[in-house]
């Protein structure tokens, strides 16, 4: 077998990925195993985590499932501390499910849809991280991975009080990273563009979409899943081992093309 390359290396490492029984989760979840570390697969529906922890294990690699909602405090409390039970710390946290309830302007989003989306999206990474990241302090070691959006970026006429909760997740990043930077915790957030999962049939369904993706994006095309893993495995792994606080973006180049001119 070939050896792994040490700036890739997660051996021993317990990771936490919230929504890994499907999409860029478990894609993450997946490579993480990979590279060697312990990891927790989460989602709302057991069963699913379930699948997923059997595929890893049949691949090699070590996993268990513990099925929890994120907008629920108490059932993220026993995502913690079922980790802690079975391996005794949690080394890397990733706050990868969110929601998105709703589509149209912001006048239109009742109050229950935006304290839910508020409530999953960005109190429920707070709180998560409030869970994991004093241990890690203590032992002077951890690295948190928040999944943003390039919606958190730019107004979006369809989607915007899910983009003002992605947004608000990066700031809750930096000011993370400031407060534990000290005590040798990182905390990043990566900003997907459009990847091909459930969460974004919609707009990879949909044929405009897809042409002004092709049109506009430089790479033009839309991400695969373990493209956005990648960049979670380096912030994980000792190759991001001097990034904290920041946000990096994986989108084939979506945000950084003029639309006036492509
Ligand atoms: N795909 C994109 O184009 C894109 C772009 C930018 C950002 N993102 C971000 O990337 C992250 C992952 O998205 P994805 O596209 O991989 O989504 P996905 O394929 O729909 O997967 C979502 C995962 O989260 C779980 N989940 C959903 N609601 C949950 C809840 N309330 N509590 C716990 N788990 C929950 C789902 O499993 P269950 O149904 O079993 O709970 C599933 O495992 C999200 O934060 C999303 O905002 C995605």
């Amino acid at each position: 077998m070939q050896a792994m390359h040490p700036l890739f290396d997660l051996t021993g490492k317990v990771a936490i990925i919230t929504g890994s029984s499907r999409g860029i989760g478990r894609s993450i979840a997946e490579e993480f195993a990979r590279a060697g570390a312990k990891v927790v697969i989460s989602s709302r529906k057991l069963d699913a985590c379930l699948a997923v922890r059997d595929a890893i294990v049949a691949a090699g690699g070590e996993a268990i499932a513990v099925p929890c909602n994120i907008g629920r405090k108490e059932e993220l409390q026993s995502l913690v501390d079922t980790t802690l039970g079975q391996w005794g710390r949690v080394d890397i946290l990733v706050a990868n499910a969110a929601i998105n309830p709703v589509y149209g302007p912001l006048a239109s989003v009742s109050d229950d849809a935006w304290d839910k989306i508020m409530g999953s999206n960005l109190r429920s990474t707070w709180w998560l991280c409030n869970m994991v990241m004093p241990g890690m302090a203590e032992r002077k070691q951890g690295s948190v991975i928040v999944l943003s959006s390039i919606a958190g970026l730019r107004g979006n006429p369809v989607i915007g009080a899910y983009g003002v909760s992605k947004a608000a997740e990066t700031a809750l990043v930096r000011n993370l990273a400031v407060e534990y930077g000290r005590a040798n915790v990182r905390v990043n957030a990566i900003a997907p563009g459009i990847v091909e999962t459930d969460f974004a049939k919609a707009l990879t369904d949909n044929p405009d979409i897809a042409k002004a993706v092709m049109r506009r994006a430089p790479l033009g095309r839309f991400g695969q899943p373990a493209e956005i893993a990648g960049v979670a495995l380096m912030l994980a792994a000792p190759a991001g081992a001097f990034v904290t606080g920041q946000l990096i973006v994986a989108d084939g180049g979506a945000t950084i093309a003029d639309p006036t001119v492509l």
